[in-house]
Parts: structure tokens; C-alpha cells; sequence
């Protein structure tokens, strides 16, 4: 007993503290502040475990986004967890990507009813899904989504339900898998304010570019500014994932750095993303596992070994 309440007072007194430091960095308005609410906010959360809505960000346009929750997708899924792909941008890349893969199979896929269509219409999004593979699944979306931000911003709607509309629309589906992952588009956007909204975890993608580095600076304090401020959302930070460039050059190791003083090193990812052709080709040919061949294996290897920490560091088994 004593214990336990030795223990609730000690976390007491650390959770005034950080308040405290939060308080004193914020009236600095410093962009550090906002990392420091927002990536400590884990500890005090234990928002843990299955049915996780998931999206990989970074301000920055071409910062393997797409890419990474396509083959995230796809690793997750061959380890057993049952995944959906939604695709919220409307240049349609993770569409594109994932019906090339699944025409791999000769099977003709038509996008109807649209991922638009579907949530101005009130309509169940199961009835725009597509089977990719065991465990794998997309929702596509098609170039009507550009509308999406204006038509919400249209109805007549609080500004709290504007941005919490695709979140919603999500409530059904999200006990059906084991992660749900968005792609979005670089551009802020109120379609892009719903995508964080109905987010649990956000996964920080850090190309090593300084100007990558400033995209996760800045979009981290758009999160913290327009959205915690603003709308209370509950979304957090599971973690910064370098994107190697070239691989232990220079720019990698000296941005790595930069980023590990920013943010923390427990908030880096441990396994980074290297470049790689086979990613590049997947664009063309959709996403090819063939166990004969090396580069297939390598790339899904670097691939599996960051599906296996996001599910650690979710708690799951
Ligand atoms: N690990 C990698 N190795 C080599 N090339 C990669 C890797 N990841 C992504 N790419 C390539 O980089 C380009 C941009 O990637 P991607 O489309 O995933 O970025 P994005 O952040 O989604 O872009 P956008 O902001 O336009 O949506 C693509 O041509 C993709 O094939
Ligand atoms: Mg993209």
C-alpha cells in the first residue's frame, strides 16, 4: 500500500514537473517546446497495443512516405498482423503502387466507389476495400479526393467535427485490423488535419536532408500549434525514422546527429531505412517477393526489421 502510494505521488510530481519545463519552454515559443510536448507525451499515455491508426509525416514532399507504408504494410501483414492501406492523398501513388502489385496476379481492379464517394455519402468505407494479399488490404482512393477539404469545409459542421470527419468514418473499421495506415499528401490541408486527427501514432520520416530535418521541425509544431492546441487530439509520436540518402555519408551521419540532439536518441528509430533501387523499381513493377532473389530479400529485410520495432515499440506480441 505504501508502495503504491510512494509510486502515484513520485509520477505526480514528475508530471507537474514536465508541465512545468513545457510551460517554461512554450512562453519561449520556441519550435523545441513543441517537440518536447509532443514526444513526451508517450509516457504519460500508455496508449499501447492492436487497432492502431497509423501515418507516416514529414512536411517535406518525396520523403518515402508512400513507399514506407506501403512496404510497412507489407511486412506487418507477412508477420501475422492484419493491415489496411488507406490512401488519403490524391496523387493516388500507394493506389497505384499496391493494384500494380496485385495486377501481378492478373486480376482487373476497378477503383468504385471512391474513398471520396464513400465519406461524403455516408457510406461504410468496407465496401471500398481491396484484398492485396493474406492480411493485406487497400483502400484506394482517386483524384475526387482533392475536393474532400472543400466539401467539408462546407458543410455544416463544427470546427472540431470538420477535422474529426475521416476519424469517424474510420470508428467502424479501426477494431478490424490490427493497424490502419494512412499516406497522405506533403500539403497542409484540412484533408490532411483529418488524417492526423484520426491518427493514434504518428511516425516521423527523416530523409537526411537538412531540409528534411526542418520539414519534421515544422510539421511537429503544426501538430502541437493547430491541432493539441487547437483540437485536443490524441495523437503521438512513436517515433523519428531516418531515411538514409546515400548510407554513412557525411550528410547521413551529420544530420543523424543533428536529429539525435533535437529530438532525443531514444525517439530515433534504431533501424533505419537505407537507399535503395529495388524501392525505386517497385514503382514500376508494384512490390515483388521473390525469395530466390537477393535484392528482393535485401530490401524487405531492411523493411521487416522496422515493421518488428514499430510492433515493440506498441507493446505487441
Ligand atoms: N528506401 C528507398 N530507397 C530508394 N528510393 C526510395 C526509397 N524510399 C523511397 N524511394 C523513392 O523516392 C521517391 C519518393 O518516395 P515516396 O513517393 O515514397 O515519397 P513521398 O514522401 O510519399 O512523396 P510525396 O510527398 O510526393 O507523397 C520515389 O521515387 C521512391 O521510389
Ligand atoms: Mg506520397
Amino acid at each position: 500500500m505504501w508502495y503504491t502510494v510512494y509510486k502515484y505521488n513520485f509520477s505526480f510530481i514528475i508530471k507537474v514537473l514536465r508541465k512545468l519545463v513545457s510551460f517554461v519552454y512554450f512562453t519561449q515559443c520556441s519550435v523545441y517546446s513543441m517537440m518536447y510536448i509532443v514526444l513526451n507525451m508517450k509516457s504519460t499515455k500508455m496508449k499501447r497495443g492492436k487497432n492502431m491508426i497509423i501515418s507516416c509525416a514529414n512536411e517535406k514532399g518525396g520523403t518515402g512516405k508512400t513507399s514506407t507504408t506501403a512496404l510497412l504494410g507489407w511486412e506487418l501483414a507477412s508477420l501475422g498482423h492484419s493491415t489496411l492501406l488507406v490512401d488519403c492523398d490524391p496523387q493516388s501513388n500507394l493506389t497505384d503502387l499496391m493494384i500494380k502489385t496485385k495486377s501481378q496476379e492478373n486480376t482487373e481492379i476497378t477503383i468504385d466507389p471512391s474513398l471520396f464517394a464513400l465519406l461524403i455519402n455516408h457510406r461504410d468505407l468496407k465496401e471500398g476495400i481491396i484484398r492485396i494479399k493474406d492480411n493485406l488490404s487497400l483502400l484506394p482512393v482517386a483524384s475526387d479526393m482533392n475536393l474532400f477539404s472543400r466539401w467539408v469545409d462546407k458543410q455544416e459542421l463544427t470546427e472540431k467535427e470538420k477535422v474529426t470527419y475521416l476519424k469517424e468514418a474510420l470508428g467502424s473499421i479501426k477494431k478490424d485490423y490490427d493497424f490502419i495506415f494512412l499516406d497522405v499528401s506533403p500539403t497542409m490541408s484540412l484533408t490532411n488535419d483529418n488524417v492526423f486527427m484520426a491518427c493514434d501514432w504518428l511516425i516521423i520520416m527523416l530523409q537526411t536532408q537538412q531540409r528534411s530535418l526542418l520539414g519534421a521541425k515544422s510539421f511537429l509544431e503544426y501538430l502541437q500549434t493547430n491541432l493539441i492546441n487547437m483540437f485536443d487530439s490524441k495523437v503521438d509520436v512513436l517515433g523519428i525514422l531516418p531515411v538514409l540518402t546515400k548510407g554513412q555519408s557525411k550528410i547521413d551521419n551529420s544530420v543523424l546527429k543533428s536529429a539525435i540532439s533535437e529530438f532525443g536518441e531514444n525517439n530515433l528509430f534504431t533501424n533505419v531505412i537505407t537507399a535503395m533501387e529495388r524501392v525505386k523499381r517497385f514503382d514500376l513493377t508494384g512490390i515483388t517477393e521473390d525469395h530466390k532473389n537477393v535484392w528482393d530479400k535485401a530490401t524487405h529485410s531492411v523493411y521487416t526489421a522496422v515493421a518488428k520495432e514499430l510492433v515493440n515499440r506498441l507493446g505487441v506480441k
